[in-house]
C-alpha cells in the first residue's frame, strides 16, 4: 500500500481490535452480532454507534461517522495516518523500522509522545526511590503510618520525591534529556535568576495520573512534612488538563451496571480501593467538569458521591451532582458524617461501616428534597406550604416521568395532602399557556442529525453496492475493471472510494477494506464503514451486470447534459474549434448510451 510496508499496517491491524480500542472511549454493550453506544463524534441520548467485532468496523446511525480502527483513532485523536501508526505501534510494542515512519509525524506529536515518555520514568523513579532506597524509607514509612499496604503502593505506584532540590534533575541528568521538555511536562521549575531549574516535588509522596489509555499525564504530590500547600498537582502541560481526567479511572471497570464511587481526595480513593471498593475514582483538586462527567458515562451508568461533608463540600457535591446528571448518569450521594472524609471513616469505622453508608446513599432527587426540607417544620402550616413550594420545584425538574409518579406519590404520603394538589401545581410550572407546548427544538434538532445522510435510491444506490460487491467477491472485479472508471461515480463520496479501489485493483494489490481506508478522508471513510455496515440487502452476484449498467447510464446522462450546456455557451462565444470537439465528444456519449440502452432491453426479459 505505497507509503506504508503492508506487512507493520496488517500486523497493527491484527493487533488492534477496534472493540478493544473503542471501549477506551465509548461504553459499549453487546447487541446481537455488534457493539453499540453513544456516539462520541455527535452527541445522543439513544446509542446509534456500532462497532462490528467481525468486521472492525464501527458505523454511527445518527451521525453517519464510520470507518476502521485507524480512522477512528484518527478522528477522535486527531492525529494524521503515520501518528496513529506510531500511537498503536507504542502501544502493543511493535518496533517501526526507522526513516520512513517518522515522515508525517507531526511535531506536537513527537512532542506528546516524548512528554510522556518522561512522565513515565519520572514515575518510575519516585516509585524506586520509595520502595528501593534509604533515603525513601521516610515516604514509605509515612504511607504504612497511613494504613497504606504495600501491594497498594505496588497497584498505585505510588512514589516518593525526596527532599532535595534537584532529586530529579540529577536523575534525568545522565539521560541525555532535554530540560525544556522536563520543564513543560511541569517536572522542573527555571530558577527565578533563570540560572538552571529546580524540581517542583519535593518531599513529597507522588500519586502518578494516568489517563484511560494508561499514559501517565500527570502527578498529584502530597507533602511528608510540614509545608504548604499540602497537595501539589502537575501544571496545566500538553499532556494533563486537570478538569479532563479522573484519578484512578483507568484502573475501574467499565459497567453500566455498577455504580462508581467519586471521592475528592487522592488518598481517599486509594483506601477505599484498598477497602474493596475498588469501583472508586477521584477528582484532581477542581470542581466536577462536564467533561469529567462524559468521561464516567463511558464507564458507568451511575455515580454515588462522596465528599466531605463540610459546607464546601455540600456546594461541591450540589453542583457535582448537576454535572453528572446533565450526563444522562444516575446520582447517589453519600450521607458522611461531619468532619470526615471517606479514608477517615474507613480508617475509624471499618470498611462494612461504609458499606453501611453506600447502601443508605439518597438519591438526586430525595437530596434535593432533604435539601428543600433543612430549617423548615413541616408540621405546622406556613413551614408545610414552603416546603410544597420548594418541592414543587424539585419535582417538577424530574424528567423521567415515571419517577415524578414515584416522587410525587412519596411526598404527597409524607405531607398528607392529595397527590392531585401537588400535580396541579406541577403542570402550572410546567405549561404556563394552558398546558400548550410541543418539544420544538428536539425535534428539530434530530432531524439535523439525520438529514447528514442522503438517501440511498438510485444510481447512488448502485454506487454503494457495487464498492460493496467489489471489496467483497474478487471474482467480480475483473469484469468490473473494464466496464467501470472511478469518474462514473457521480456522489462525491462513493467516487473517492471508487478512485483508491479502482486503483488497487488495476495495480494488482490485494484488497482489503482496511488499505482502502487507509487512503480515505474522513467523509469517504464514513461512507465506506455504512456501505460495509448497513447496506446488507445486497448480496447477490447475479446483481453485477444492471448495476453496472445503472451506474454508467446515469453518467452518461449527467455527462450528455453537461456537454450539451457546454456546447451551448462555446457557440454563444463563437468558439468554433471548441465547438466541433464538444460536438464529438456529444456523439460519442450518445451512442454509447444508445448502446446501452439497446442491452439494457434486450436484456430485460432475462432479469
Ligand atoms: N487538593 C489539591 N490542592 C490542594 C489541596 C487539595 O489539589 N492544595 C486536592 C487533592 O486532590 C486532594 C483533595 O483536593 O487529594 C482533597 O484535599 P484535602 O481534603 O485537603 O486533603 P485530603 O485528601 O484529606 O488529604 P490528606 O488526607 O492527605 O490530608
Ligand atoms: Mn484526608
Amino acid at each position: 500500500m505505497g507509503f506504508y510496508s503492508e506487512d507493520i499496517v496488517g500486523e497493527i491491524r491484527s493487533r488492534a481490535d477496534i472493540v478493544e480500542i473503542i471501549s477506551e472511549y465509548v461504553s459499549l454493550k453487546k447487541q446481537g452480532e455488534n457493539f453499540v453506544g453513544l456516539c462520541p463524534f455527535h452527541s445522543e441520548k439513544t446509542p446509534s454507534f456500532n462497532v462490528s467485532p467481525e468486521k472492525q468496523l464501527f458505523y454511527c446511525f445518527g451521525c453517519g461517522a464510520g470507518g476502521n480502527v485507524f480512522t477512528f483513532l484518527m478522528k477522535k485523536e486527531n492525529l494524521n495516518f503515520s501518528e496513529t501508526i506510531r500511537l498503536l505501534a507504542d502501544r502493543y510494542q511493535i518496533k517501526l523500522p526507522a526513516g520512513k515512519y517518522d515522515r508525517e509525524i507531526s511535531r506536537d506529536f513527537q512532542q506528546r509522545r516524548e512528554l510522556l515518555r518522561l512522565n513515565k520514568l519520572a514515575a518510575q523513579f519516585y516509585h524506586n526511590v520509595l520502595i528501593k532506597t534509604r533515603e525513601g524509607r521516610r515516604g514509605y514509612e509515612y504511607l504504612i503510618k497511613r494504613g497504606i499496604k504495600t501491594d497498594t503502593i505496588e497497584r498505585f505506584q505510588l512514589g516518593y520525591a525526596l527532599p532535595a532540590w534537584d532529586g530529579l534533575i540529577k536523575y534525568f541528568g545522565s539521560q541525555g534529556v532535554d530540560i525544556k521538555d522536563l520543564q513543560k511536562v511541569g517536572l522542573v521549575i527555571p530558577r527565578k535568576d533563570n540560572r538552571g531549574y529546580y524540581d517542583r516535588f519535593r518531599d513529597r509522596i507522588m500519586f502518578p495520573i494516568e489517563d484511560v489509555t494508561k499514559n501517565i499525564i500527570g502527578f498529584g504530590g502530597r507533602i511528608v512534612g510540614a509545608g504548604e500547600p499540602k497537595y501539589l498537582n502537575s501544571p496545566e502541560t500538553p499532556v494533563f488538563s486537570k478538569g479532563e481526567n479522573l484519578y484512578a479511572l483507568s484502573m475501574i471497570k467499565k459497567d453500566p451496571e455498577i455504580d462508581t464511587i467519586v471521592v475528592e481526595g487522592y488518598m481517599d480513593c486509594i483506601t477505599l480501593q484498598q477497602s474493596g471498593f475498588t469501583q472508586t475514582v477521584a477528582t484532581l483538586g477542581t470542581a466536577l467538569t462536564q467533561k469529567q462527567a462524559r468521561l464516567l458515562k463511558k464507564y458507568t451508568g451511575g455515580v454515588v458521591l462522596a465528599y466531605d461533608a463540610d459546607s464546601a463540600g455540600r456546594t461541591a457535591t450540589l453542583r457535582g451532582m448537576e454535572v453528572l446528571a446533565k450526563e444522562g448518569l444516575n446520582v447517589k450521594i453519600l450521607n458522611l458524617p461531619v468532619g470526615k472524609d471517606p479514608d477517615e471513616f474507613i480508617r475509624k469505622k471499618g470498611r462494612d461501616a461504609f458499606e453501611e453508608l453506600l447502601a443508605e446513599a439518597m438519591g438526586l432527587v430525595d437530596y434535593k428534597l432533604n435539601l428543600a426540607k433543612k430549617g423548615l417544620d413541616i408540621n405546622n402550616p406556613e413551614g408545610k406550604l414552603r416546603f410544597i413550594r420548594k418541592a414543587v420545584q424539585v419535582l417538577t425538574e424530574i424528567e423521567s416521568d415515571v419517577e415524578r409518579e414515584i416522587y410525587i406519590q412519596k411526598t404527597a404520603t409524607e405531607l398528607n395532602i392529595p397527590e392531585q394538589v401537588l400535580k396541579e401545581e406541577i403542570k402550572k410550572i410546567k405549561f404556563p399557556n394552558n398546558g400548550f407546548k410541543y418539544k420544538k427544538s428536539q425535534t428539530r434538532d434530530n432531524n439535523k442529525e439525520f438529514s447528514k445522510i442522503s438517501p440511498i435510491t438510485g444510481a447512488y444506490k448502485a454506487e454503494r453496492m457495487i464498492i460493496k460487491l467489489l471489496i467483497e467477491d474478487e471474482a467480480i472485479r475483473e469484469k468490473v475493471i473494464k466496464e467501470l472508471a472511478p469518474s462514473m461515480f457521480l456522489n462525491e463520496r462513493t467516487g473517492k472510494i471508487a478512485g483508491v479501489l479502482f486503483k488497487m485493483m488495476q495495480g494488482g494489490e490485494p484488497v482489503t477494506a482496511d488499505s482502502i481506508f487507509n487512503l480515505l478522508d474522513e467523509d469517504a471513510s464514513s461512507e465506506l464503514s455504512a456501505i460495509l455496515m448497513t447496506d446488507k440487502e445486497f448480496e447477490d452476484d447475479d446483481l453485477v451486470d444492471p448495476l453496472v449498467k445503472k451506474i454508467k447510464e446515469n453518467y452518461l446522462k449527467h455527462a450528455i447534459k453537461q456537454v450539451r450546456e457546454q456546447i451551448k455557451k462555446a457557440e454563444a462565444v463563437g468558439e468554433r474549434e471548441e465547438t466541433i470537439d464538444l460536438l464529438n465528444t456529444y456523439q460519442k456519449l450518445k451512442s454509447q448510451m444508445n448502446e446501452l440502452k439497446a442491452n439494457l432491453t434486450s436484456e430485460k426479459g432475462g432479469v
